[in-house]
């Protein structure tokens, strides 16, 4: 059952899962209520898979396999280019999608929806260039050639945080490298999962090529089938750390490919010689986008003291200035939370800074709902729990450091590893500052990095493996022809 989403295409919203080309229920007819976290209403429901439906759902991955990893590159290259035509003829209706069950602004669903396009065209071009190599033999009457041939069926988990573009940042290579897939969206997200399913189903994406399994209270249950599975042969996952792990171990079982982008806490810096008004214009499209929740939201904003105060003057003066609201309103800047855990989190690191001797520059506190008041905090100590934990929430902690060596340290204290940030205008320093941070991405003079073509991921307890750029290998396996006998 699904609500009036009021776009032009409603045969884009689909309530059921879908299992080798039909729409299906679950077999116990159970299904999970999706919200808009704006204004609370019930958007609709998708069904609440298990187990069953999940062998289901490998098992057509892996027949399909048989003919799909069959089609050359250039068939593949079609018809995820037809997908992407589709993804810009239907914008407007996939944006607002994205706005209703996530919450973020029509301006940031509509900039998702070209971000998750672009996963689409960027491994479309990819399918028809994954080139092997010869490599010479010491041995006369031998030749060696490499070749790279698609892994097998993958597991697709993805996060609420972006609806549509983690989706296809898995899918589209999957595809592209002639892999079969069994997805599961998020919960709160799979109305924007399941449309680009349908777009890539009117594209010509065969039966059972995308299969997907919704799922909230059986998740566990489904996660091991995953992973667990003989025909699966990789898993991709994005969200927390400690699902990672889990998935990390359970696939251990069956040795799998694996890419993982799991939590992050990235550091923020400004030195002394930054250019203000650019780092304040990062620290604002890093730190509130999506209103904090992205992995490579900056988590922990450490600003030199000579400039310090001129810094937070500044971002307070415009974070005072967003308009918080629902994302469908034309003058919203920041949409809401996405659920009431996601609000105690921002509430409970806040206090635990206060506590700390934190002062309190804008915000502060809940709004209403899963509405939350951006919020910039002063003089917050090096120590504090969102030092050490991701907010995922709409508040720049500002903590104040002295010297390059010191604030490196306290950037690198931490056990994940995903995206950094800082603010410099000293070319020395900005090799060194980059090559020191242990991140798998810098981002130095800009707070926005995400684009198709970079390598995409983490190392510590960030994660494994990279998406985006050339991320199409993590759908691959490597083989060698050893041709004798010449
Ligand atoms: C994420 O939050 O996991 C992804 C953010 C991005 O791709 O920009």
């Amino acid at each position: 059952m699904a609500s009036s989403f009021g776009i032009k295409d409603e045969g884009l919203i689909k309530t059921q899962g879908f299992i080798d080309g039909n729409w299906v229920n679950a077999a116990g007819g159970g299904i999970i209520d999706v919200h808009n976290p704006a204004t609370n209403e019930k958007l609709g429901t998708v069904p609440e898979m298990g187990a069953p439906e999940t062998q289901d759902a490998i098992e057509a991955a892996g027949k399909a396999f048989k003919s799909w990893s069959r089609t050359t590159p250039k068939h593949r290259h079609d018809i995820l280019m037809k997908f992407y035509a589709l993804m810009q003829e239907h914008h407007e209706d996939l944006s607002r999608i994205i706005t209703l069950e996530n919450g973020k602004t029509l301006t940031e669903a509509k900039a998702e929806n070209t971000y998750s396009a672009s996963f689409v065209e960027w491994f479309a071009e990819e399918a028809i260039r994954t080139y092997g190599e010869h490599i010479p033999s010491p041995f006369p009457n031998v030749r060696n050639v490499v070749i790279k041939q698609p892994v097998g069926v993958c597991a697709i988990l993805t996060p609420w945080n972006f609806p549509s573009a983690m989706i296809t940042r898995k899918l589209a290579p999957a595809l592209a490298a002639g892999c079969t897939v069994v997805m599961k969206p998020p919960p709160e997200t799979p109305f924007s999962a399941l449309a680009l399913v349908e777009l890539a189903r009117r594209a010509g994406v065969p039966d059972g090529v995308i299969n997907v399994v919704t799922t909230q209270k059986n998740v566990a249950e489904v996660g091991k089938e995953m992973c667990e599975s003989k025909i699966v042969k990789k898993v991709t996952f994005t969200g927390s750390t400690a699902v990672a792990k889990l998935l990390y171990s359970m696939s251990a079982s069956t040795l799998k490919k694996i890419s993982f982008e799991a939590g992050g806490n990235a550091p923020f810096i400004v030195f002394g010689d930054a250019d203000i008004d650019a780092a304040v214009e990062g620290a604002i499209a890093c730190k509130f986008r999506a209103t904090g929740q992205t992995c490579i939201c900056a988590n922990r904003i450490y600003v030199q003291s000579s400039v310090y105060a001129e810094f937070a003057s500044r971002l307070a003066e415009k974070v005072s200035a967003f308009k918080v609201g629902n994302g469908l309103k034309e003058d919203t800047t920041h949409g809401p939370l996405i659920h009431e855990r996601a609000v105690e989190k921002v509430e409970k690191h806040i206090a635990n800074a206060v506590s700390q001797g934190a002062q309190v520059l804008v915000g502060g506190k809940k709004i209403e709902g899963n509405f939350f008041a951006p919020t910039v905090l002063s003089d917050v100590p090096a120590t504090v729990d969102l030092a050490y934990e991701e907010t995922f929430g709409p508040l720049a902690a500002l903590i104040k450091f002295e010297t390059e060596e010191e604030v490196v340290k306290l950037a690198n204290d931490s056990v994940y590893g995903l995206a950094g940030y800082f603010f410099s205008r000293d070319v020395g320093r900005v090799w060194r500052v980059a090559e020191a941070l242990e991140v798998g991405m810098v981002g130095t003079n800009t707070g926005l990095i995400s684009q198709a073509v970079i390598p995409f991921g983490g190392v510590k307890e960030s994660g494994l493996g990279r998406e985006g750029g050339h991320g199409i290998e993590e759908y691959m396996i490597t083989k060698v022809i050893a041709f004798g006998g010449l």
